[in-house]
């Protein structure tokens, strides 16, 4: 998995509604694969339409991938966590937890999430990484400021993230859900399910298939769309 990363394009703007609308906007100017970062996003969006709280400090970034396979937006959901944990761990010397789907968690609180999104056969792979904000956006979330007392260069981080998830992109899908899988930090535990339509769900995660299906204890099984995240109990 070491090696050379391979060189992105990342373009960086002032403000923009959201990055995720943004590579889109520039499709066609650019050569694929690229990534846009902005400083400020006025719309940042979350999974399950949730807003994504986007002000100065944190790495807000886009990238407009080929879809080559179906389950490149799995892949893509599952490898832009591994991808924001390896920079993680490398430019911050901190190791933090990959919580199910793709949630970056350090001490319980979120550092980190990514949207992946389809459009017309390309993929968007989104990424809000708190970084060197002072305050964290939510008192559920934590930046990497907070955790290591440090401030980070953004276009290092940028490139960094942009050069690791082009090298999940061209991994196959099992190998990314296996590494996946290996870093998931809810796997045998006893966890809370929270789902989409506002129910929660308790018991001991036993397993995630390869389609992604939540194999709980009981004999319970939870297809993934159907889950906003996992956390432990
Ligand atoms: C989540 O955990 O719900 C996913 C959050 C994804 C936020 C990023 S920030 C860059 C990109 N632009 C957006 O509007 N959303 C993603």
């Amino acid at each position: 998995m070491e090696g050379e990363l391979e060189k992105a394009t990342v373009i960086h703007l002032r403000e923009v509604s959201s990055t995720n609308d943004e590579v889109l906007r520039l499709r066609g100017s650019v050569p694929l694969p690229f990534f846009v970062r902005a400083d400020v996003q006025r719309a940042g969006r979350g999974r399950m339409g949730r807003e994504w709280i986007s002000d100065l400090g944190g790495l807000w970034m886009s990238g407009l991938l080929e879809r080559r396979h179906p389950r490149d937006n799995y892949k893509m959901m599952l490898g832009g966590a591994l991808a924001v944990a390896r920079v993680v761990e490398r430019e911050a010397s901190i190791r933090p937890e990959v919580h199910f789907p793709n949630d970056v968690m350090v001490g319980g609180k979120k550092l980190a999430g990514i949207l992946v999104e389809e459009r017309d056969g390309l993929l968007i792979v989104g990424v809000g990484l708190n970084v060197n904000q002072a305050e964290p956006p939510l008192p559920t979330a934590t930046t990497l400021r907070l955790i290591t007392g440090r401030t980070y260069a953004m276009d290092v981080m940028a490139d960094r993230l942009a050069a690791e998830i082009l090298r999940m992109h061209s991994l196959p899908f099992g190998e990314v859900f296996a590494l996946w899988k290996g870093n998931l930090a809810t796997l045998g535990r006893y966890v809370v399910l929270s789902m989409a339509n506002g129910r929660t769900l308790r018991g001991r995660l036993l397993d995630i298939t390869e389609d992604m299906l939540l194999l709980m204890e009981g004999g319970v099984s939870v297809p993934a769309e159907h889950v906003l995240n996992v956390r432990r109990l």
